[in-house]
C-alpha cells in the first residue's frame, strides 16, 4: 500500500524541474540536502520561465545559474547565508542577501506562500516516513507549514536522523529517485596559531560544560584541545566532524546536561562522509527545528554553556564584523548571536569569540597577498558588525585571551592590543591614543 503510493509518485528530474512556472516561489533545501540534479537542470527551463525566485540557505556548489549574468531576471536567488558559489553569484547581481539570525530564517520563510520545495531525504521506512537527514531542520521543517508542491528526492545515502525530521509520504507530492554521496566540506587546515587558541579555549571549558561550536579550523583545533575534558555535551547549530572525535573519545557523555541530558542536539550538520556515518540511524542524536536550538532562552538552560564562535575582524571596543568586509558579504549572520547571547544568559555560560591575530589576504585587484591584523581600530565603512560589542564576552587570539565583558572601552582596547599580534600592537596604540579610546 505504501509502496504503490510511492510509486505513483515517482517522476524523473527532468518532469521535477518543469513543473517550475514563471514568478514561482521555489525553496530549495540546504547543506546535505540541496537537490543540486534539480539545480544543475535550471538552465533547461531558462527559455521558458522569468522572475523565479528561488531561496536557498547553504549552497554547496557552483551551478551554472549562478556564473552567468544571462540567469539575472530568470532566477533571483535569495539565501541568508552565503558560501563561495553565492559570493560569486552575488557578482553577477543573480543573488541577493537576506539578513537573519539563523533560528528565525525558517520561520520567515514558512510564513510567505512557496510554490515548489525540493528537499533530499533517506529512503521511505516501513511506516511512510522518510528523513530530511542533516539538514532537514533549517527550513524545510518550517516551509512545509506553507507549500503548495514538495518534491522529494530520494537518496540511499542520506543518513536518517530523528527529531524533527521526519517526512511522511503523504506530505509528498513527487519523488525523485537519486542516488550519489552527500556534499562534504574540505577537513578544516589546522595551523599552529589554530593549535595555541585550542590551549587557551580549553582553559575556559570546565568538565560539565555544554559546548557549541561553530564552522572553521579554529572550532576544530577547540575539539582537539577538548579531548581531557570529562562529561561534556553538545548542544550546538552544527554539528562536525571535530565533535564525532569528541564523542567516541568518550569525553562527550551529555551526563552534566540540564536540558536533553544524554542527547547530542543540533540543527544541522556538515562536514566529511565521517559524521555523516556518525549521524545515520543514531538514536543519541536529536536534529532539531533551529527556531528551538538557537533560540537564546533554549541555549540558556544548558548549565554552563559555552559558545565557540569565530569572526573575520573585530574592532577595539568589541564590535565583531563575523560575515562581511566592506561591502563584500562573505557568510552570514548564522547562529553567532543567539548562541553568544543564549550562553551567557544561562547559569556560569561564557561566550567565547576566537580569531586568528591576523589574515593573509588579496590585496585589491591584485594575487598578491598581504598581511593584516584582524583587531583593528574601527570597522571600514560598510562592514557589518555581528555581534555588538555589548553582546561580547571573552575574545581568544594565538597571544591569550581577553574578558570583555564589563570592561570600559578604553580597558578592552588595551586587552584586546595585548592579544594581537605583535607586529601591529604600536600601531593599533598610537591610534587608540589619538583616537581617545584609551584615556
Ligand atoms: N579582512 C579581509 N578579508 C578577510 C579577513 C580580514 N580580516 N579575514 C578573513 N578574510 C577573508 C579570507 O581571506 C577568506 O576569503 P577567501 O574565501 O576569498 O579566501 C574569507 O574571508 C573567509 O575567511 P576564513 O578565515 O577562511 O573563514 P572561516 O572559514 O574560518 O570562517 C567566518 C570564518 C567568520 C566567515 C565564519 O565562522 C562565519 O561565517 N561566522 C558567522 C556565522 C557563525 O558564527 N555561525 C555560528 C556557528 S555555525
Amino acid at each position: 500500500m505504501l509502496k504503490e503510493k510511492y510509486n505513483k509518485k515517482v517522476i524523473s528530474i527532468d518532469e521535477a524541474v518543469g513543473m517550475i512556472k514563471s514568478n514561482d516561489s521555489v525553496v530549495v533545501a540546504p547543506g546535505c540536502a540541496e537537490p543540486s540534479e534539480i539545480m544543475d537542470r535550471l538552465p533547461s527551463i531558462a527559455d521558458n520561465v522569468e522572475n523565479v525566485t528561488l531561496t536557498t540557505m547553504l549552497s554547496m556548489k557552483m551551478y551554472d545559474v549562478y556564473k552567468d549574468s544571462k540567469y539575472k531576471g530568470i532566477v533571483n536567488v535569495e539565501s541568508a547565508f552565503y558560501s563561495l558559489p553565492l559570493r560569486i553569484a552575488n557578482k553577477f547581481k543573480i543573488s541577493t542577501f537576506v539578513p537573519s539570525h539563523l533560528r528565525n530564517v525558517g520561520p520567515s520563510m514558512g510564513k510567505k506562500r512557496t510554490n515548489i520545495l525540493y528537499t533530499m531525504v533517506s529512503p521511505m521506512d516501513n511506516h511512510g516516513y522518510f528523513s530530511m537527514g542533516p539538514s532537514g531542520c533549517i527550513d524545510q521543517y518550517d516551509v512545509l507549514e506553507n507549500v503548495d508542491k514538495v518534491v522529494a528526492l530520494v537518496n540511499p545515502q542520506m543518513p536518517r536522523t530523528f527529531g524533527d525530521t521526519s517526512l511522511h509520504i503523504d506530505r509528498i507530492d513527487y519523488v525523485c529517485e537519486v542516488d550519489r554521496p552527500l556534499p562534504t566540506l574540505p577537513e578544516p587546515v589546522i595551523g599552529e596559531e589554530d593549535m595555541k587558541i585550542g590551549e587557551y579555549i580549553s582553559e575556559l571549558v570546565d568538565d560539565g560544560s555544554t559546548i557549541q561550536l561553530g564552522i572553521g579550523a579554529i572550532p576544530n583545533a577547540a575539539a582537539l584541545k577538548l579531548m581531557n575534558k570529562k562529561d561534556l555535551g553538545i548542544h550546538t547549530e552544527m554539528l562536525n566532524d571535530a565533535m564525532v572525535d569528541l564523542c567516541e573519545a568518550g569525553v562527550v557523555t551529555g551526563n552534566k546536561k540540564t536540558i536533553y541530558p544524554k542527547k547530542i542536539i543540533t540543527a544541522f550538520t556538515l562536514g566529511t562522509k565521517k559524521v555523516y556515518d556518525f549521524i545515520d540511524n543514531n538514536p543519541s542524536i536529536l536534529h532539531l527545528r533551529c527556531s528551538h536550538t538557537n533560540d537564546p532562552f533554549v541555549v540558556a538552560q544548558n548549565y554552563k554553556m559555552v559558545s565557540i564562535n569565530t569572526t573575520l575582524q573585530i574592532d577595539l571596543t568589541g564590535q565583531c564584523a563575523s560575515e562581511s568586509i566592506i561591502n563584500e558579504q562573505i557568510s552570514g549572520t548564522g547562529g553567532q548571536v543567539e548562541t553568544a547571547i543564549g550562553a551567557q544568559m544561562g547559569k556560569e555560560g561564557k561566550s567565547i569569540i576566537a580569531l586568528r591575530s591576523t589574515a593573509n589576504i588579496k590585496k585589491a585587484g591584485t594575487d598578491e597577498k598581504v598581511r593584516v591584523s584582524k583587531i583593528v581600530p574601527y570597522l571600514e565603512k560598510g562592514t557589518i558588525v555581528t555581534l555588538a560589542r555589548t553582546d561580547v564576552d571573552y575574545v581568544v587570539t594565538e597571544y591569550g585571551v581577553a574578558k570583555l565583558k564589563g570592561y570600559s572601552v578604553s580597558d578592552r582596547a588595551k586587552m584586546l592590543i595585548n592579544i594581537a599580534h605583535p607586529d601591529f600592537r604600536e600601531e593599533l596604540t598610537e591610534v587608540a591614543k589619538k583616537n581617545r579610546i584609551f584615556c
